[in-house]
């Protein structure tokens, strides 16, 4: 069943979210005490069956080293399958009952391994979920010339 304009079922996009939240638990943030957590549903070059990644945010004592869940689920998704990965929806979740939508860094870096129509779900005022396309949150998006 397709019921969502992503193409994907409901089931599908809360069982990301509950990945989301479950991928948060681990989280490393003991200076914002701000947990999230980031699910991927992605495939691998042509191959049709997709495949979910989940990553956390990492903070550092030196602030600025900190990684964002999006980020490091991106990297594991690279690090697991190669660059291939095409991500067709994000999860993103946290544990403190807030919105939390990509950040700008996180919508570049998404972007990287996006598709036309890479979908983002996250929390919006009050934990409500929200959801749109990347090309929503990012439409000016930099990009080198020759690509
Ligand atoms: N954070 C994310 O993990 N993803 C985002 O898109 C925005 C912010 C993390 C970074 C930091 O550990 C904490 O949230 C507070 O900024």
């Amino acid at each position: 069943m397709q019921d969502h304009p992503s193409g994907l079922t409901t089931v599908t996009i809360e069982d990301l979210r509950a990945r989301a939240t479950a991928a948060a638990e681990n989280s490393h943030s003991p200076y914002s005490h701000f947990r999230v957590g980031a699910a991927l549903l992605l495939t691998v070059g042509d191959a049709p069956y997709p495949k979910i990644v989940t990553g956390c945010n990492v903070e550092n004592a030196s602030y600025r080293l900190t990684t964002c869940a999006e980020q490091s689920a991106i990297a594991t998704a690279v690090g697991l399958y190669g660059p291939k990965i095409k991500l067709h929806a994000v999860a993103v979740a946290n544990l403190n009952s807030a919105a939390s939508m990509p950040c700008g860094a996180c919508r570049q870096t998404i972007l990287e391994f996006s598709t036309p129509g890479t979908w983002v779900f996250y929390p919006a005022e009050g934990a409500s979920p929200a959801e749109a396309t990347l090309a929503d949150l990012l439409p000016a998006a930099f990009r080198l010339p020759h690509e």
